[in-house]
């Protein structure tokens, strides 16, 4: 996607020494663009930690990247250590970094078994680098063709709501108005997004779009960075306070809710970012469409029950209490709670199947039950 007019994916290797991996530092967005070159896997362990990098694709491409690096210092080390236990030690500090998001442990394990069949070192180096691209590469295809499929949808929408508005008033229904709930952007991805991909597709064939944008506590990820990659972008968008989300839906001016999603059950349980489950129950109350688009790698083909199994990831109670921002020309934390209170900070929740219209995967769009995905996705065995 673009950033000032130049196209832009959230990580690449160093042009001109493909030992770096570059980044999008997002922790200085929406007010800084700031690129951040990683040489080693701990460099990388520490930027998916500490969430320079972030969002389900983005995270599983970063991984696939921290264990190139991995590979490289492996072999530039002289140690006892054998280059694939050098590489198994990487992989279990990867995994550490953050729980939720299942594209990490998939990219993880998806590098481990292509190395394991280079014959040396430099096999294993070229192997762990060809699978990095092919994760980071298939990544942004598959949210392109979320896109399409989103598009196919919106469009629909489009046509009932034009159909419903000429009878009462001929000029028309206005934009779709869609909702979205955290970064489920470029940013979160490779590039196009899984929630936003649908929208771009849309807003670039002409179709008029609108989107509300929820802020996102404690961190604001839509405040910050969904807003700032729609703006870049040129879509129009508001940023509304995360509860007046049901208060919109009310009033009918929401036509769909599109959010993303850090682990999908193979019964279609959706693991997002807290709050995620509110707007659900909200856009049921209110005969509003609610759809998860997700990559085929942020399926979990060995949980069944949302809630019970699939961890969720509690960060520190400072996020709560703090807020950053920027002030006279540089980013500041202020408090904004009583220093003695204490806070907890769940980072995500689940919303049960039942309560979401479909899912959008870059094969199609399915229903959130286990016949209808498994349908799409037929190899994916019980
Ligand atoms: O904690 P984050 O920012 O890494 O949260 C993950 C997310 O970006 C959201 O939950 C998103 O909606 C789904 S991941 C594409």
């Amino acid at each position: 996607m673009k950033v000032n007019g130049q196209h832009f994916r959230t990580i690449w290797l160093k042009p001109d020494d493909e030992t770096v991996v570059q980044l999008i530092d997002q922790r200085f967005l929406p007010h800084r663009f700031v690129i951040e070159d990683v040489r080693t896997v701990e460099q990388m362990a520490t930027a998916i930690r500490e969430m320079h990098v972030r969002g389900a694709g983005l995270i599983g491409a970063s991984a696939g990247y921290g264990m190139y690096l991995a590979a490289i210092e492996a072999t530039a080390r002289s140690t006892t250590v054998g280059i694939d236990e050098q590489l198994a030690r990487a992989a279990a500090q990867l995994k550490a970094t953050r729980p939720t998001a299942v594209n990490l442990s998939w990219a993880v394990e998806r590098q481990l078994g292509n190395v394991a069949k280079g014959k040396n070192a430099k096999e294993k180096v070229g192997l762990a680098l060809r699978t990095a691209r092919s994760i980071a590469d298939e990544d942004a295809e598959h949210c392109r063709m979320i896109g399409q499929h989103g598009l196919e949808l919106i469009r629909q929408l489009a046509r009932k709501k034009a159909g419903k508005f000429a009878m009462a008033n001929p000029s028309g229904g206005g934009p779709i108005n869609v909702l979205t709930h955290c970064n489920a952007g470029w940013l979160a991805f490779v590039d196009y997004g899984s929630a936003t991909a649908p929208i771009y597709a849309a807003h670039d064939s002409g179709l008029p779009v609108h989107v509300w944008v929820a802020e996102t506590r404690p961190r604001n990820q839509g405040s910050k960075l969904t807003a700032w990659e729609l703006g870049e972008h040129g879509v129009p968008h508001t940023i509304i306070a995360d509860s007046a989300a049901g208060h919109l839906m009310q009033r009918g001016t929401v036509d769909l809710v599109i959010v993303g999603t850090d682990r999908t059950t193979s019964t279609g349980d959706v693991a997002n970012k807290i709050g995620t489950y509110l707007k659900a129950l909200a856009a049921k109350d209110n005969n509003v469409p609610f759809y998860v688009a997700l990559p085929s790698s942020s399926f979990d083909w060995n949980l069944r029950d949302g809630l019970k199994d699939i961890p969720i990831e509690e960060r520190s109670a400072d996020e709560v209490k703090q807020a950053d921002g920027w002030f006279e020309g540089q980013q500041v934390e202020v408090r904004v709670a009583p220093e003695r209170s204490p806070a907890a900070n769940y980072g995500f929740d689940v919303t049960p199947g039942h309560l979401v219209t479909g899912l959008i995967t870059e094969r199609g769009v399915c229903e959130a039950n286990e016949k209808s995905i498994r349908a799409l996705f037929p190899e994916q065995a019980l």
